[in-house]
């Protein structure tokens, strides 16, 4: 059990307890109980009567829920440098990258696996990440998925089976799509609790995905997709039609792939991955016009040794306030509450009572300097399910 006092400024995204969407209190205070779930929030002159020990005084600083980031690809081994130091100097991205880093992944042994998942998870701590979703995807075997996802198991629950990355070299599509939906996916259902299509140029088409992602669902995984990162395709019309919780990248929309969004936005969330556009050199989607239309848009890294080699969930807020027209509220409540939405959980991303305890504690005196100080570390503490896990107070 712990109290903090002297927040100068609380987001809590909770509308009940605070101002706007985001639910912020000044001056105020939080008590997280002995199960490391918030047990009282409030103006810090009512404190006394909620919290009986010392409290720690923050001295006026910020403090956020931690973020949420619904979409990350952190089980591989080796990177690629040359690729992005190529790509700098005019080459462009393209899906078959992929099957460089499958090369190195299925050449790894376990432990590396698990150690590079260990580090990349610990770097997005420390940036304030304190729920994390992590695919699979770069073995594109059965052996080399199912232990993948093992790997992903030991950072997260929020493990996603993404089998379906690109079909490997010299294997047909048929064959592959087959084995994804059949015996690859026996071998990883038991530790996965999403599914996830590449749905995109150089990947998978939209009928292809349909059937995995129903294969997937009818074994008990919920749904997910890559859609229209590389270009305008069926992917999000695909998505909004199973009813997906998100569709990710959406780079590139038509009208009625908006339409579609806004029409599903308590089901499907969209997904924007701005680090993945700055590190590819691609347009950023255009964030204000979709929430204009009533999508629920949600931010997260896309972290990965190919498009997007951060974890850095401040600078993906940063973005999507500078080049991709969303307020400074709106890119902190869509990189907390809605990546929380994008994996249908209501326990993180907030700080209302009962919630678990994951907050970040900012250098700063609000959350309006992620984005005004790009690229600028401020996160001082970050606490998670009660425990300090970064810095100490
Ligand atoms: O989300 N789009 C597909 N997958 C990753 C990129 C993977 C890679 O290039 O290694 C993404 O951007
Ligand atoms: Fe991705």
């Amino acid at each position: 059990m712990f109290a903090l006092t002297g927040i100068g400024h609380l987001v809590t995204n909770d509308e009940s307890v605070g101002e706007g969407k985001l639910g912020v209190l000044h001056d105020a205070a939080l008590v997280a109980d002995s199960s490391g779930n918030i047990s009282w929030v409030g103006k810090q002159s009512e404190l006394a009567d909620h919290f009986e020990g010392k409290p720690t005084d923050v001295g006026g600083r910020a403090v956020i829920p931690g973020f949420v980031d619904s979409h990350t690809h952190l089980v591989f081994a080796g990177d690629r440098a040359l690729e992005f130091e190529s790509r700098m100097q005019g080459k462009p991205y393209a899906a078959g990258g992929i099957k460089t880093t499958m090369a190195a992944t299925r050449a790894a042994t376990d432990a590396v696996l698990a150690a590079n998942v260990a580090r990349l998870a610990s770097e997005a701590l420390a940036s304030g990440t304190t729920t994390l979703e992590v695919k699979s995807g770069y073995g594109l075997s059965v052996r080399d998925e199912a232990r993948s996802l093992v790997a992903a198991k030991t950072a997260t629950t929020e493990t996603t089976f993404l089998g379906a990355h690109v079909v490997p070299p010299d294997t047909n599509a048929d064959d592959y799509v087959a084995l994804v939906q059949g015996e690859m996916l026996d071998a990883c259902k038991g530790n996965a609790k999403w599914i996830d299509v590449f749905c995109d140029r150089g990947a998978f088409d939209v009928d292809q995905a349909r059937a995995i992602l129903q294969s997937g669902a009818a074994a008990g995984l919920g749904m997910r997709i890559h859609a229209n990162q590389l270009q305008q395709g069926g992917g999000v019309q695909l998505g909004v039609e199973l009813g997906v919780a998100s569709c990710d990248h959406c780079t590139h929309l038509s009208q009625l792939d908006i339409d579609a969004l806004a029409g599903a936005s308590k089901t499907t969330v969209a997904t924007l991955l701005p680090t993945a556009e700055l590190c590819t050199r691609s347009p950023f989607p255009d964030a204000r016009k979709l929430i204009d239309a009533g999508v629920t848009v949600a931010l997260a890294s896309d972290c990965n040794p190919g498009s997007s080699y951060t974890s850095s969930m401040p600078l993906v807020i940063a973005l999507a306030v500078i080049n991709m027209g969303m307020t400074c509220d709106e890119a902190l409540w869509s990189a907390t509450a809605g990546g929380a939405q994008a994996l249908r959980r209501s326990d993180v991303g907030n700080l209302r009572v009962g919630s678990r305890a994951d907050l970040v504690l900012l250098d700063a005196a609000s959350h309006i300097h992620l984005a005004y100080r790009p690229g600028v570390q401020q996160v001082r503490a970050v606490i998670r399910g009660g425990k300090t896990v970064v810095e100490s107070l």
